[in-house]
């Protein structure tokens, strides 16, 4: 039966003066709204215990599966203000899709596409007045997760496992505007490899990106990329972002999904909209030896990362133990236009031509 999160609403909630402070210069993943969706699923019961609750700590046993063997899963989406004022989410089927995908892959439960989209979209409702105007670029960052919360010491596919979604009003992942970032590219540390979890959205797979991470720190840069692991012959993505380049003949470029990458939301609308803006879209594998050489003799004049939290942003250089490849830097103007056309469509400033958007107030 369908999950309806009935609501028992949060008897102290934020004041108005608390959410305007908190939505003039909401940073990433800092606040968090009055209420939170939860369910409950069991092996004997299926899913239910479903509710929106006020925003709060869960108890968590210390024997409670997740903590020990990492079973877990999360999504990321936004609810973007438009002018009018009204509230939409952004395909947020494809991410109930991935959930599912992930929930596969992770031997955790499946939740129904419908049930996922009534969870974000009832906290959303009940949490209008937290979703933050277009300006600055601010939404409000929805992040549905689901963890094995069986009390069991065994290791064994959880046989209760909790479902939940918060809520988190946002500017964008890189503070400072939309300035280029700059890249490191590790081939020490890996972060998925063929027959792994790289395309899964799971909690494990962001532990094992922050070594690499904070290597990436000591020189300077923002972010890493990744290289396929065993052969180290193919780019991947980005620790929580894909990746994309453009080539001086107006080619847009991406590591093709191989089962290792996640396949990003954002990724797959741009493939959509490049075309609409002229672009050749290339799916395919993308050698580390090309994405140097490429910028080395002018051929890529352009890189990108691209995902909900980092919505589209430009990256200045890619740095490697063996040199740094620094990009023209002539204002990214290929990259502009795509990210102009994704929030266009995020913040209804043109018609939503693909049917991505979901009215939610
Ligand atoms: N790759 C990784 C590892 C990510 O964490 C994300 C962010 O969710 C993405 C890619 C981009 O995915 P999406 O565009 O669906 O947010
Ligand atoms: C997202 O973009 O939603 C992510 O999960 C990426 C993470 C780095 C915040």
């Amino acid at each position: 039966m369908a999950l309806t999160f009935p609501l028992h609403r949060n008897p102290a909630p934020a004041t108005d003066d608390d959410v305007a402070r908190v939505l003039a210069d909401p940073g990433f993943g800092d606040h968090f709204t009055d209420h939170m969706a939860v369910a409950t699923w069991t092996k004997d019961g299926g899913w239910g215990a479903d509710e929106i609750r006020p925003y709060g700590p869960f108890q968590i046993d210390p024997a409670s599966a997740v903590l020990h063997y990492a079973q877990e899963i999360f999504e990321g989406l936004k609810a973007y203000r438009h002018a009018d004022g009204s509230i939409h989410l952004f395909r947020p089927e494809a991410n109930a899709r991935r959930f599912q995908a992930s929930a596969a892959r992770m031997m955790l439960p499946q939740l129904p596409v419908e049930d996922f989209v009534r969870a974000v979209t009832e906290l959303v409702g009940v949490d209008a007045r937290w979703v933050p105007g277009a300006e600055g670029e601010r939404s409000l960052y929805l992040r549905p997760f689901m963890f094995a919360s069986e009390v069991f010491l065994g290791v064994r596919a959880a046989q209760t496992v909790t479902f939940s979604v918060i809520a988190s009003p946002s500017g964008p992942y890189f503070t400072g505007g939309v300035k280029p970032v700059d890249i490191w590219v590790t081939d020490t540390w890996a972060r998925a490899g063929v027959g792994g979890t790289g395309s899964a959205k799971c909690g494990g797979n962001y532990a094992a990106s922050l070594i690499a991470q904070y290597e990436g720190y000591e020189h300077g840069c923002s972010q890493v990329l990744f290289i396929e692991a065993a052969d180290k012959d193919r780019v991947e993505e980005l620790g929580g972002m894909n990746v994309f380049l453009v080539t001086s003949d107006g080619r847009l470029v991406t590591p093709a999904l191989t089962g290792t990458i996640l396949e990003g939301i954002t990724r797959d609308s741009i493939l959509t909209v490049a075309g609409e803006l002229g672009l050749v879209t290339e799916e395919r594998r993308v050698t580390p030896d090309e994405l140097f050489g490429g910028i080395a003799d002018g051929t890529t004049v352009e890189a990108f990362s691209c995902g909900t939290a980092a919505v589209v942003t430009p990256i200045g250089a890619f740095k490697s133990g063996a040199g740094e490849w620094r990009l023209p830097g002539n204002g990214s103007p290929t990259t502009m236009a795509i990210r102009d056309a994704i929030l266009d469509i995020q913040y209804g400033r043109v018609p939503d031509t693909h049917g991505w958007l979901r009215r939610v107030v």
